[in-house]
């Protein structure tokens, strides 16, 4: 057997692929959060930051492709070991309790686990594909750059450029409520869903127990509050009016006639 077929049919292969995706999916939410916080600066810089990444044309696709295939992997692997474990756990051999609390941890990460899926296909369908709320997706567009968009001090987008208004689309969708609270309660679930699986992790690798470990969970709670905490900021200081729409965000004239 190759050593990739023995990822995929190995239950240590398919625990090894699960923690693999997990961070690679983490570490996306995470720069995605980083880029999204630019929504509390000028519309200038979370337009020519998304017009930045669909320029780069092929990387982006790339980019896509990756996390695709870690979302599809990461669930089939856990459902394959969820119907693994279940099967070892055929009888109840600790006079009960140690079957519930396992049961319950699962049951836990499995279904904040189908909440943030909803919400990743809901969200492409609002921001990506502009179906779950036309009105949304129309805001996107024309908004002409005021100011050049650097990334490490090289300009790559050029004032005057014309662009997506991803500002003003999140603006929209955020002035919803039922929409504002659903991304606030499924980035919640998401964030459990990340302590949860490092503590699976660990417990798979055994490391639960040892000193540093329970301090690197600490570290990891941490970031999964800080996590949600500025996902939370986002649709929370828009709903508000806490944070009222930059005037330069509303489209400008010249290009509403376009
Ligand atoms: C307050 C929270 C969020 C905001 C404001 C937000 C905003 C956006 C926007 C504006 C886009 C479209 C970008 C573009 O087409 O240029 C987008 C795409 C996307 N978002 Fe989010 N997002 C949020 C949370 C999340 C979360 C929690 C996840 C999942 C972990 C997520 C996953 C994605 C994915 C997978 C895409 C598609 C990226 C692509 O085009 O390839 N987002 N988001």
């Amino acid at each position: 057997m190759s050593p990739l077929a023995a990822l995929f049919r190995s239950s240590i292969g398919r625990k090894f692929l699960m923690a693999l995706t997990g961070v690679i999916l983490a570490g996306f939410a995470i720069g995605h959060l980083v880029g999204n916080l630019q929504i509390f600066s000028h519309p200038d810089k979370i337009n020519g930051y998304a017009q930045f990444l669909h320029q780069t044309g092929g990387l982006i696709w790339a980019v896509r492709l990756v996390l695709l295939a870690s979302v599809v992997i990461h669930i089939w692997a856990a459902t394959v070991l969820t119907i693994e474990n279940r099967r070892a756990r055929g009888t109840d051999y600790d006079g009960g309790k140690r079957w519930i609390k396992a049961t319950l941890a699962s049951r836990y990460i499995r279904w904040t686990g189908y909440v943030v899926l909803a919400f990743i296909l809901y969200h492409l369908a609002h921001f990506t594909f502009g179906v779950t709320d036309p009105a949304d997706f129309k805001a996107r567009h024309a908004y002409v750059m005021r100011h050049d968009y650097a990334v490490a001090g090289f300009p790559v987008v050029a004032a005057g450029t014309a662009v997506d208004n991803v500002y003003l689309m999140v603006y929209r969708g955020f002035e919803s409520a039922p929409v504002a609270l659903f991304y606030i309660i499924a980035v919640g679930l998401l964030s459990f869903h990340l302590l949860h699986g490092i503590d699976s992790l660990f417990q798979t690798i055994g490391w639960r127990s040892t000193t540093w470990a329970k301090a690197l969970r600490k570290v990891v709670a941490l970031v999964c509050l800080l996590y949600f905490l500025g996902n939370l900021a986002i649709p929370a200081a828009i709903l508000s009016g806490v944070l009222p729409p930059h005037p330069d965000a509303q489209v400008a004239p010249a290009v509403a006639a376009h």
